[in-house]
Formats: structure tokens, C-alpha cells, sequence
């Protein structure tokens, strides 16, 4: 299978969200330049072992890629176009905090080649940014997307976040009206999740911090999807909703099980069946790659059970769903506890996939591992008519 998306990692912040747990440092912009230096060096180093094939998706995701000058990601991108190649239609998307963005960066940003944005925004309700402790206002926000425009970007993607504890429904519903209004290209809405060891898990712990219901979480997820769908976002994954052909063409690749590497701190990657991982240390992964040593933590085999059961987790949160083998779709068909799913309106059997019926979105996570269970439990060939 040849390369099909190079994921990026950018670490650097402007804060630290109390929500987030992605790999992200602030105060140390002085280490931005020795940083991408090793970026560059660590693509060098891969572009040894892979061959080069033209690369159909790069992401700088992060962190905050619009944290760092935009000639330092046309430096990487120069090297990623040295190393591997570009594809002539290549999707090049920059992660961006409207707070550290502005017309200028934007320009310098599509003039090295930069052809896609995902521009956090995550409210545009002033109490609810507070709450999260976002460095931006909605106007901010507004002005940032507005800046986008002006700079000839013409595929950007908005993400919001519902279920913000006492953020109010009409906030969020107001939230997704202006997101809708901008006319951006996509549109990602995540439910806030507590992850932990972050400041949000911490406050939880201590009792300051009430999270949602999951009926609430539920309502508010439901509401969202069928508005977005209304306005024709159409939804190709649980949490994204795309104008018509502009889905994004690397987060597809990863819920496809296609290839991809990843650079940087922390970064992951999945080729030839394998998942390999880098340090999540900036001081000991800046003097691995200085030292011409590679800054790989941990690597895995995916066996056939994780293979299958990443195919169903990754691929249920699709619209396409799960291609089923033959095996797979006779144990389906003859299944009580499918036909109770499928009666339930939380699964549909179409031909020889699996996909989410309406009722089945907001619980596809579960869903997934009750059909690998199931599937599992099943011995081969002997199919369990109701
Ligand atoms: C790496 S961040 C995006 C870029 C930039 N750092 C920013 O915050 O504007 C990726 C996205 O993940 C989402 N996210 C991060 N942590 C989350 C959490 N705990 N729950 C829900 N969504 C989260 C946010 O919507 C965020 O925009
Ligand atoms: S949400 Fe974005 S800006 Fe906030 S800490 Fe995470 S990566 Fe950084």
C-alpha cells in the first residue's frame, strides 16, 4: 500500500486549554526554530526507509501550527516535497487559533502553498470561550474566518464544541446558527470530552466541574447533526459534517485504514500493518534527531483481532460504514441481537456493509464493540437463526 497522508505534529501554543490533552507546550517559542529544523531532519531520516511516492494529504495539526511563522511551514514543506512528493491536487491543511492568526499570516500561509484551514473556534459565545479558556472572543473568531477569505483560502473548516458544562442550549444552538452562516466548506462539532490529566479532570475530581448527562449530551448531539444537516453539511463521520466533495481527504484516510507517517513530537503513524510512535519529550526528541538518532518510542503489530476491531470502531463512525467479509455478513444476518439493533433503528445491514441508522449516531462507539463482541463470540460458520 503506498503512503497516503503525512501528519505533522506542531506543539507550540499560545495557552493551554484546560479541556485539551493533545501534545502542547507554551513559552518556549524560542525553540521554534530548532524544532523544525528537526522536523526536517526526522522527514530526511524517514525518507530513507519509505519509498518516495507522492503524497496525497500533508497535516499540520497540533498544538498550534499558526503559532509558529509561516516560512518555518514552508521549510517543512519543502522537505516533505524534496522527500516524498506532492500529489499536483495535494491537500495541504494548517490547524488555526484564531487568536494567533491574522490576513498577513494567512497570505504568507497560502503563498507557501497551504491550501486548507481547520480554524478552532470551538464557540461563537463569548461566556462559553471564557469557560474554556480560549484566548479568543467570538468577534476574534469572525474576523479570523473573515481574514481566511481575503488570503484566497476557499476549503475551511470550522470546529465547535457542545456540551461545555453551564453553557446554555440556546448559546450552543446560536453557535452552530453563526457557524452556518459563514458558509465555511466543513464543519467538525466534538462533544467535550473530560480527558485526563487535564485541568477540566482535575476540577471534575474536586467536584467544581458538573459535566453534561449523556441524555443531555445526547439531545445536544441530535439537535446539532439534524441542523447542520438541514443547512447541507452532509455527515461523513460522527463528528463531521462537509459541503458536497469536501470532506477532509486525510481524516478519511486514517477511518479508511489507509497509510499515513507522522513527524514530531508525540506523533503517530500505521504503515505495512504496523503503528509506531514518537517520544513525547520535546528536550529528549530534539537531541535524538540531533544526535541522528531516531525518536521512535514504541512500535506494534496489529493483529487480526485489533485489525478487525479498529475496522468496526473507526469504520461504524463513517457514512460509508463497515465492509463486511461474507463470514461477517451471514453471522449478521442471522443474529438476534443484530435484528434487535436494526429494529431499534441503530443499524442498518445494506448489502455487504454495516453503517449507523439515525438513532445508532449518538452511541456508535458502543455499537462497534457490541458487533465485534458479537462477531467474536460467533464460532465460524455456524450461523444463528432467530
Ligand atoms: C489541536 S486542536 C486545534 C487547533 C488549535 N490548537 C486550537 O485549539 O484552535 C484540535 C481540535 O480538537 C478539539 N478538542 C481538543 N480537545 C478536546 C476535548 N477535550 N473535547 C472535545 N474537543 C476537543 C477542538 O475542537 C480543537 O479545535
Ligand atoms: S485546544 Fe488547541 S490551543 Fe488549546 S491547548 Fe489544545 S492544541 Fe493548544
Amino acid at each position: 500500500m503506498a503512503l497516503h497522508g503525512l501528519y505533522i505534529h506542531i506543539p507550540f501554543c499560545p495557552q493551554i486549554c484546560p479541556y485539551c490533552a493533545f501534545s502542547s507546550l507554551r513559552g518556549v517559542d524560542h525553540l521554534h526554530e530548532r524544532y523544525v529544523l528537526a522536523l526536517c531532519n526526522e522527514l530526511c531520516a524517514r525518507g530513507e526507509t519509505y519509498q518516495r511516492n507522492p503524497l496525497q494529504t500533508v497535516f499540520f495539526g497540533g498544538g498550534t501550527p499558526t503559532q509558529i511563522d509561516p516560512s518555518l511551514i514552508g521549510q517543512v514543506l519543502e522537505t516533505v516535497d524534496r522527500v516524498f512528493g506532492m500529489c499536483s491536487d495535494v491537500e495541504i491543511t494548517v490547524e488555526a487559533n484564531p487568536g494567533t492568526v491574522d490576513l498577513e499570516k494567512f497570505s504568507h500561509l497560502r503563498s507557501v502553498g497551504c491550501n486548507r484551514l481547520s480554524l478552532g473556534v470551538q464557540s461563537f459565545d463569548n461566556y462559553a470561550l471564557k469557560k474554556l479558556g480560549r484566548v479568543h472572543s467570538s468577534e476574534e473568531a469572525i474576523r479570523a474566518f473573515s481574514s481566511a477569505r481575503e488570503a484566497g483560502f476557499s476549503n475551511v473548516s470550522i470546529d465547535l464544541i457542545f456540551s461545555v458544562p453551564s453553557v446554555s442550549e440556546p448559546a450552543w444552538k446560536g453557535s452552530v446558527d453563526r457557524a452556518i452562516s459563514l458558509q465555511p466548506e466543513h464543519i467538525s462539532a466534538y462533544a467535550l470530552t473530560i480527558e485526563e490529566g487535564t485541568l477540566f479532570a482535575k476540577r471534575e475530581r474536586e467536584g467544581m466541574l458538573v459535566v453534561l448527562t449523556e441524555d443531555d449530551d445526547a439531545i445536544q448531539y441530535d439537535w446539532t447533526r439534524h441542523r447542520l444537516m438541514s443547512a447541507g453539511f452532509g455527515q461523513y463521520e460522527v463528528s463531521n459534517f462537509a459541503q458536497d466533495g469536501r470532506e477532509s481527504r486525510h481524516n478519511l484516510g486514517y477511518w479508511t485504514g489507509l497509510e499515513y507517517l507522522g513527524v514530531g513530537l508525540s506523533a503517530h503513524s500505521y504503515i505495512g500493518g504496523e503503528r509506531f510512535w514518537n517520544i513525547s519529550d520535546i528536550e529528549s526528541y530534539l537531541q535524538r534527531v540531533e544526535g541522528k538518532i531516531s525518536p521512535e518510542e514504541g512500535r506494534e503489530r496489529v493483529d487480526g483481532q485489533t485489525a478487525r476491531r479498529e475496522r468496526f470502531w473507526l469504520g461504524l463512525r463513517t457514512s460509508q460504514g463497515v465492509l463486511l467479509t461474507e463470514m461477517e455478513q451471514e453471522i449478521l444476518k442471522h443474529n438476534c441481537r443484530m435484528a434487535s439493533l436494526v429494529d431499534a433503528e441503530f443499524l442498518r445491514l445494506e448489502h455487504d456493509r454495516v453503517v449507523l441508522a439515525d438513532s445508532g449516531w449518538c452511541r456508535a462507539d458502543g455499537l462497534a464493540v457490541e458487533l465485534t463482541d458479537l462477531l467474536e463470540q460467533k464460532p465460524e460458520g455456524t450461523p444463528n437463526v432467530c
